[in-house]
């Protein structure tokens, strides 16, 4: 790779398949509480974030609104994501909970709303993706995304449908780094984001000898360069914390590029085991 087109190239926004921008890197807040989300997300954006991950399900929509509010920042160059829970399913029930989120938010559109998990079970996703792009159509979403969608769901969507959702948010991480899906998203123009990027369930990935040995070579931390691993690999990432020092190294990967062959070994950590659950079983 040019290094100096890899340092800048992951710098600028993906365009998703329906036209819309997106912003490659942003700030997580899975079990960051409403309080803290209005501390950690104003100083996210302070820092330079311009993407916020939030959902129906981590309770901490308000937060997360009124730190975008507080930021001083014009509405239109933070790109919020949020996602509609489970017993949200169902054409009605979407758009209820979409008025919520809107609510809770503080805004009048969310940038990228998804389907925070298909729940096969239930078997509604298609339903209520057609409320999303309902909700697009009007204006009061930009995207109309997925997360956790199997190939099987998405390929669903699109038969039933006519659209194929712009973004799936999925687990992705050197330990189960997905490559077909990748693949098979690419073919379709979707576009992948990681969920759980920094592989922290185990603990170890920070301390795998491919991630330490490319982060002493570039001077660089081992979260940044697991960070610079996902943007090299094509996937928006948006790792999550609730330390201030920690929210500004992990923004700061711009600077460097991996090797082919710093990725080829932090691909080979591929353990094929999920460490979350598995969309296609029936547990959502
Ligand atoms: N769609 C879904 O189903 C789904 C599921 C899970 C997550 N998500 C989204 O994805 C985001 C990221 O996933 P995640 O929060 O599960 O995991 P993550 O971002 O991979 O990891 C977060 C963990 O890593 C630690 N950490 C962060 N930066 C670090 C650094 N520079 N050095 C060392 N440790 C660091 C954090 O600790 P501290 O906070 O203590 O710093 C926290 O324990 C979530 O916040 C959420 O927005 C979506």
């Amino acid at each position: 790779m040019d290094t100096i087109a890899g340092m800048t190239e992951f710098n600028a926004p993906i365009e998703l398949n329906d036209g819309v921008s997106m912003p490659r890197i942003g700030y997580g807040t899975y079990k960051v509480g409403d309080d803290k989300a209005r501390q950690t997300v104003e100083t996210a954006l302070e820092l330079g974030y311009r993407l916020v991950d939030t959902a129906e399900m981590y309770g901490n929509e308000v937060g997360v609104g009124s730190a975008v509010a507080n930021s001083g920042l014009p509405r239109a160059d933070v790109f919020l994501t949020s996602k509609l829970w489970n017993d949200h399913h169902g054409y009605d029930s979407a758009r209820r909970a979409l008025e919520a989120s809107l609510e809770h938010l503080g805004t009048d559109y969310i940038d990228l709303y998804m389907i925070h998990w298909p729940s096969p079970k239930q078997d509604l996703y298609v339903e209520t993706f057609q409320a999303l792009l309902k909700a697009k159509e009007e204006g009061l979403i930009r995207s109309a995304g997925v997360s956790n969608f199997l190939p099987e769901h998405l390929e669903r969507v699109k038969d039933e449908t006519g659209a194929w959702p712009s973004v799936n948010q999925v687990e992705l991480h050197p330990y189960f780094n997905q490559p077909r899906l990748r693949a098979w998203h690419a073919e379709r123009g979707i576009a992948t984001e990681s969920w759980g990027p920094l592989g922290q369930r185990t603990g170890s990935l920070l301390h795998e000898r491919a991630v330490v040995d490319a982060a002493t070579a570039h001077e660089k931390t081992a979260a940044q360069v697991v960070i610079r691993w996902h943007l090299q690999r094509e996937c928006v990432v948006i790792p999550k914390s609730s330390h201030t020092e920690r929210i500004a190294e992990n923004l700061q990967v711009f600077d460097f590029a991996l090797t082919e062959e710093e990725l080829d070994a932090i691909d080979a950590l591929e353990t094929g085991e999920r460490q979350g659950i598995d969309p296609g079983g029936h547990e959502r």
